[in-house]
């Protein structure tokens, strides 16, 4: 029997169904000769900021440039702290690092993989002038906590949107309800580019401008540079082809909400592994569905490991976000962190699997990735 493979996502289906308007959009750049800025650029910010509901939205090269950036225009720098999550892309950490603060971290939740917000006070100290939240996998940080604990420490509060676009708590599209919102248009993200793209949203139009500023060169007038800045824009082709794909968001969100469910009612008598389950309040978007698969001490036979190969073997590609937690990557050895820091997000690390989802999936498809979950733990 012919076994049909399933990829962690699937791009060119999603490209199919609406080809004919990327196409458009994609000629139409390359036909005006306009590529780089220019109203497709600007019309786009404005669809995005309406979108998340904020005043302001400023596109960049990447995710990675928009948490840059943001820390760039909240003037932070040496000396200064940004508490945020071990349990992240290393882009999280990595800009708190290249504008020369100090990252500093806070263990998770196992139940949302997202930051604990309990244990954001502890590490306040008197250097500390950020918290930057990410929205892991799509699911939504309690954000009322989050902006009690920032307020009365006087805090700035960044949120990592990169993973959650489209995802709401109590109502509110995240990237509007901190100072600024980061958002990345990498190709698997919920709206993702055909290459790289990213965005910034914020109501503080003096943040936007500093912002607008740094990104091009620290100029506000051609070749006249007021401050020392970076190039970071989203191509007008980028540009075109986010503008339609943002039309269907909603609608693949709410797709991605069906296969979640569905993988829930499929996999909920699959005893060795926890399944993901959404914040009260929350509006998740399902960019993974990440279970837990139960590491348990000499249990050779039922791991994550093992279970990802299982699938491997049966055609179906699974993913591990991410096997390293960031305080114990080589590259901040120097903070100081050792094994056991943050246990949860260490113990997550080994148990973590992200089984396929994308919009378009169909329910066959996530029935022969339950059943080959099935089967694996039965070998
Ligand atoms: C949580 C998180 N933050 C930041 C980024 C960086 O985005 P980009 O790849 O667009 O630079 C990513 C991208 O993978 C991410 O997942």
């Amino acid at each position: 029997m012919q076994v049909n493979t399933i990829p962690p996502v699937d791009l060119v289906r999603q490209y199919e169904s609406i080809n004919k308007e990327i196409d458009n959009a994609i000629l139409k750049v390359v036909r005006s000769g306009h590529y780089i800025g220019g109203s497709v650029v600007k019309d786009f910010e404005q669809q995005l900021s309406q979108y998340i509901g904020t005043s302001q939205c400023l596109t960049c090269n990447s995710g990675t440039d928009a948490l840059y950036l943001a820390l760039k225009a909240l003037n932070i720098g040496f000396d200064d702290e940004v508490i945020t999550t071990p349990f992240s892309f290393i882009a999280t950490a990595e800009t708190i690092s290249l504008v020369g603060a100090k990252p500093v971290f806070a263990d998770i939740e196992r139940d949302t993989f997202n930051l604990d917000l309990e244990n954001i006070e502890k590490t306040i100290s008197p250097r500390t002038k950020a918290i930057i939240v990410v929205h892991l996998f799509g699911q939504p940080v309690n954000m009322t906590r989050l902006m009690e604990i920032a307020n009365k420490h006087n805090l700035y509060v960044i949120e990592d949107c990169a993973q959650a676009t489209g995802a709401k708590w109590e109502k509110k599209v995240v990237g509007s309800i901190g100072h600024v919102g980061c958002f990345s248009f990498f190709p698997t993200k919920n709206l993702g580019a055909c290459g790289d793209g990213g965005a910034i949203t914020t109501n503080d139009s003096r943040v936007a401008q500093t912002i607008r500023i740094i990104k091009e060169h620290g100029s506000m007038q051609r070749y006249h540079h007021d401050v020392v800045g970076i190039n970071s824009r989203l191509d007008t082709i980028q540009a075109g082809i986010l503008q339609v794909k943002l039309s269907y968001l909603d609608t693949w969100n709410e797709q991605r909400r069906k296969i979640a469910d569905y993988y829930d009612k499929l996999l909920n008598s699959v005893s060795m592994i926890k399944l993901p389950k959404e914040i009260m309040g929350g509006y998740h978007v399902w960019n993974q569905y990440t279970v837990l698969v139960e590491n348990k001490i000499n249990n050779k036979k039922y791991n994550r490991d093992i279970l990802k190969k299982g699938l491997e073997d049966q055609g179906i590609i699974s993913m591990v976000y991410y096997p390293i937690p960031i305080h114990l990557q080589k590259v901040y050895v120097n903070l100081g962190y050792k094994e056991m820091s943050f246990p949860i997000t260490e113990k997550v690390s080994h148990e973590v699997l992200s089984l396929p989802i994308f919009p378009g999936m169909l329910p066959q498809e996530q029935e022969q990735v339950a059943n080959a979950i099935k089967a694996s733990f039965n070998t």
